[in-house]
């Protein structure tokens, strides 16, 4: 197993003490810090840190990390990046004031989306996929939930999740699938709603839980697409076969879908720009991880969730890029922590549990990742020679990233 020391560490921000924990209100503004430090990889682990006065001798690689930051990766809880092409005609649409919900119920947004993969190869999409997923990993991205949900066809949903078995072994990010047949109702089934969930239940769940496919099952569960006894039978059907909740809940509106969401002991419930006191109580009293997603509040122009309010109250919160052709076109977390911080009025510190060990957990991965603890994977960001996390997140416009490690073994070099 060779060894790799990176020395000469600005600070390594970021560090926990095993087990490690997910932070919560007033503790999600805590990031440990270690300043002059080095960092030990045996293998793809993280095997020992510490102060530069305390560094090993030997190790078979040395990387000089020349004063820059060293972070863990981001781990991005939510996304939907196998996808045909982009939507820039609606994006252009929106601008001159249609709205997301008249371009669904036209048959444009998810169902357009649909309509394009259908054509495309599963190749074809396996290699615009991981491209990527290859341009996230150069922005830090090491960890990464992926979606299906632009199939709505029992073939194109399947075709989807090959593909992100795909990037599961060819890629050295670690990857979390999820099954979303139920993202909309498709056109053919407009009149008999029911006869699609049944296509997502009896048809679609054990194709998918048979082969393997995916370790979690979402729902959209909103205005104008799965109701939420509609959103309870899927779930429920899905925890028979093994599979966990995740719930795309209340964006649109205040859509009941945090409490069925909690009621099928969701691993998270994401979204939340419409949520309220009741939401948030509930929320209070659950396992079940708020997620929010502030580059689709930018990009639809729409409320952000309330994670200040949130945060206030005791709540921990993951956030995560929703990348996607609609909503947010974009899997950039650096941005996404500006966003974060400067319309929901986060600090960099609570952005930054947000998008690594927060994160982590909402993809059942806090024990192996999301932060600097001895044992997790090397996942590690090694940026340039800037002054702090804080620094990081205000220069927005600035790519301050140098090297991505993963596994231990560095996979870009700006
Ligand atoms: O998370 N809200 C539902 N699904 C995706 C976007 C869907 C789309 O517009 O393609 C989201 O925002
Ligand atoms: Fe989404």
């Amino acid at each position: 197993m060779p060894s790799t020391l990176i020395k000469n560490i600005g600070a390594i921000i970021g560090v926990q003490s095993k087990p490690s924990s997910f932070k919560k209100g007033a503790a999600m503004s805590v990031v440990e810090t270690i300043e002059n430090a080095y960092i030990l990889i045996e293998g793809d682990t993280i095997s020992a840190f510490g102060s530069m006065e305390n560094m090993p001798e030997r190790a078979d690689i040395i990387i000089d990390a020349e004063a820059g930051l060293v972070m863990p990766c981001w781990c991005d809880s939510h996304t939907h990046i196998v996808f045909a092409e982009g939507r820039e005609g609606e994006y252009v649409d929106r601008l001159k004031g249609v709205s997301y919900e008249e371009i669904a119920k036209k048959g444009g947004g998810i169902l357009n989306s649909a309509n394009k993969l259908h054509l495309k190869s599963e190749d074809a999409l396996y290699e615009s996929a991981f491209n990527r997923l290859n341009e996230v990993i150069g922005m830090g991205t090491g960890a990464i939930e992926i979606k299906s949900g632009y199939g709505l066809s029992t073939e194109s949903e399947l075709k989807i999740l090959k593909v992100i078995r795909r990037l599961k072994e060819n890629s050295s990010a670690t990857i979390k699938s999820t099954f979303l047949g139920a993202h909309a109702i498709p056109m053919q089934y407009k009149e008999d709603r029911q006869k699609y969930i049944d296509l997502v239940i009896h048809e679609m769940l054990p194709l998918v839980a048979g082969e393997g496919l995916a370790d979690y099952c979402d729902v959209f569960c909103d205005k104008g697409f799965f109701t939420v006894s509609e959103s309870d039978q899927i779930l429920k059907s899905a925890a028979k076969y093994g599979l966990k909740a995740k719930i795309h809940a209340n964006e649109l509106a205040i859509s009941g879908g945090v409490q069925v969401g909690i009621a099928n002991n969701a691993i998270s419930v994401d979204h939340l720009e419409a949520i309220g006191q009741e939401e948030i109580d509930a929320l209070k009293y659950a396992d079940t991880i708020p997620t929010v997603l502030p580059s689709c509040s930018f990009f639809l122009h729409i409320h952000d969730a309330p994670a200040r309010r949130m945060i206030d109250e005791g709540l921990g919160i993951a956030i995560a890029t929703d990348y996607n052709p609609g909503s947010s076109p974009s899997g950039n977390i650096p941005l996404l922590m500006a966003l974060a911080c400067n319309n929901m009025r986060l600090i960099p510190s609570e952005a930054f549990n947000g998008v690594t060990i927060n994160g982590a957990f909402a993809m059942e991965l806090g024990e192996s990742h999301g932060s600097i603890s001895i044992g997790k994977k090397a996942n590690l960001i090694i940026t340039k020679a800037i002054p702090s996390l804080d620094y990081f997140v205000y220069a927005f416009g600035s790519n301050h990233i140098h090297k991505v490690l993963l596994n231990g073994k560095v996979v870009n070099n700006a």
